[in-house]
């Protein structure tokens, strides 16, 4: 039986060993992590991240064939495969600050392989890298003369929050790259042998290490401009009363533009996305190559855009004031089906409403804890409250700036009975139905479309 270790227990460690360890009854697979609360959290009845059906997979596998621990030296000790997936986020200090990967914590896994290490070792990069980062990792860990043969090979990971379970079950493709050398292709096979338990042949691409780093920022450099691209067609359909629903299923009935990723809304959030891009954007600068760079940094930048259109037209269409109007926010995570607010567009939605001086009450099933943190600056301006209805009282307004199913049923009759007139709702979802909602009486603003009026 081998053993497989991972190093961070966060969104993707997590979701990916307790698949792993499902699909994989022949191997043992340890999660650790420096964070004791959210090891203690993965042993418990209540998980430290909400991800639809990953209860019942680590409920089947937990203390049989997956492990939570604590203890980093002695699990890397006993390791035959170590992913390595831990967080990369945007450098906040420094030379490359604001774009290029903080690779701290990722510097320091290496060392501590490096240290405890008896034995040979596969180690996989999971976490989200710049091309060329198992290189300084290699050196790292070929430092010491000590007779141990370190193989690194990439394995990015393409899952999404909210999806993760049937993303892990049924991938697209696994991506696994790794040197042409003797031994690295015999641990490329080794890595194969795993995901071949659940995952088709021919969905699992093996290519060169650079290839597979490389194509991991690219992907969501390609998913985000999408998102930036229809976003730069709602503020052209708003000027022109075009729809940019409309737009969208027009243009993706195309099978070379295809209907996926076409969603418009007040901007997309995420730890990743951003700060990919980013990543990238500094990767090319540091190639000299300035016009890529500036290429790829306009999707960032069409992103924080839209974040700051959708707050003016609120503010403008409020007879251009929010000052103390109540204004009910329905979702604070960065999309739905997931607690994470990490880079979530309602931080700066928020921030930007709240400098306006508009009182904020705040709702969302699953984000109301970490969107305390990310607006503790604030906390006397803002209420949590998590029953909709109850936030809907003597508001102002109504922001829906998260895709939450049951938003879209609410009972909008009663919702605005109990609002302040005129009664406001600006949908940065699109998910409501709005003709419905103008015929109840609201004065309603959706991306990309025309507004729906009766002032
Ligand atoms: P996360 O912050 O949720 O988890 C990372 C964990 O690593 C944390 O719990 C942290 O305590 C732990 N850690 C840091 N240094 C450590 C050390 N020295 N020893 C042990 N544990 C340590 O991050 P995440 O969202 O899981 O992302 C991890 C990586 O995967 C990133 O590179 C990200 O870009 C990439 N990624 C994320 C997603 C996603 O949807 N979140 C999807 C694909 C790829
Ligand atoms: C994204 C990618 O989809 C994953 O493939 C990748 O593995 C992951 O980043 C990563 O590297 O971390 P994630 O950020 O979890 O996954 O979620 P997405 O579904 O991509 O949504 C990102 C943001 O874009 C959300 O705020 C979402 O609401 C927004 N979005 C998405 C839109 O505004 N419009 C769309 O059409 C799609």
């Amino acid at each position: 039986m081998k053993n497989i270790l991972c190093i961070g227990a966060g969104y993707v460690g997590g979701p990916t060993m307790a698949m792993i360890a499902k699909k994989c009854p022949d191997y043992t697979i340890t999660v650790v992590d420096i964070n004791e609360d959210r090891i203690q959290k993965w042993q418990s009845d209540s998980l430290p991240i909400y991800e639809p059906g990953l209860k019942p997979i680590v409920d089947d596998t937990l203390n049989k064939n997956l492990f939570f621990s604590t203890d980093v030296a002695g699990n890397i000790t006993k390791a035959d495969i170590i992913f390595v997936s831990v967080n990369t986020p945007t450098k906040t200090f420094g030379k490359g600050a604001g774009k290029a990967a903080d690779l701290q914590y990722w510097e320091k896994t290496a060392r501590q392989i490096l240290l405890h290490s008896k034995t040979n070792k596969i180690v996989v990069e999971k976490s989200t890298l710049p091309v060329r980062t198992a290189e300084a990792m290699e050196r790292i860990l070929n430092s010491h003369d000590n007779g141990i043969h370190f193989e690194v090979l990439s394995n990015p990971e393409f899952l999404a929050e909210g999806t993760a379970i049937r993303d892990l079950t049924d991938p697209d493709r696994v991506l696994i790259g790794g040197h042409s050398t003797e031994s690295g292709q015999k641990a490329v096979n080794e890595l194969v042998k795993i995901y071949a338990h659940w995952v088709q042949p021919e969905k699992i691409l093996t290519t060169n290490l650079w290839s597979s780093e490389l194509s991991k920022l690219v992907a969501n450099a390609f998913l985000s401009q999408r998102i930036s691209s229809i976003n730069t067609i709602s503020a052209l359909c708003e000027a022109t009363e075009a729809d940019v629903e409309e737009v969208s299923k027009a243009i993706g009935t195309d099978s070379r533009i295809g209907s996926k990723f076409l969603n418009a809304s007040v901007g997309f959030g995420g730890s990743c996305f951003q700060k990919d891009i980013l990543n990238m954007v500094y990767l090319c600068e540091y190639y000299g190559l300035n016009e890529v760079a500036t290429y790829w940094e306009q999707v960032v930048s069409i992103n924080n855009y839209q974040k700051q259109r959708f707050v003016t037209r609120m503010i403008k269409s409020m007879f251009n004031t929010v000052v103390d109007k109540k204004i009910a926010v329905l979702g604070f995570a960065f999309k739905a089906d997931t607690g994470d607010t990490r880079e979530s567009p309602a931080i700066d939605i928020c921030k930007q409403l709240l400098e306006e001086r508009a009182s904020l009450i705040i709702s969302d099933p699953k984000a109301i804890r970490n969107a305390k943190i990310d607006l503790e600056l604030y906390l006397d301006q803002i209420e949590f409250e998590p029953d909709p209805y109850a936030a809907a009282a003597d508001a102002h307004a109504l922001a829906v700036l998260t895709e939450w199913e049951e938003y879209k049923s609410l009972d909008y009759d009663r919702i605005f009975d109990v609002m302040i007139k005129p009664a406001f709702i600006f949908d940065g979802r699109n998910i409501l139905d709005h003709q419905r909602l103008f015929d109840i009486g609201f004065n309603v603003y959706a991306i990309g479309k025309p507004e729906l009026s009766h002032l």
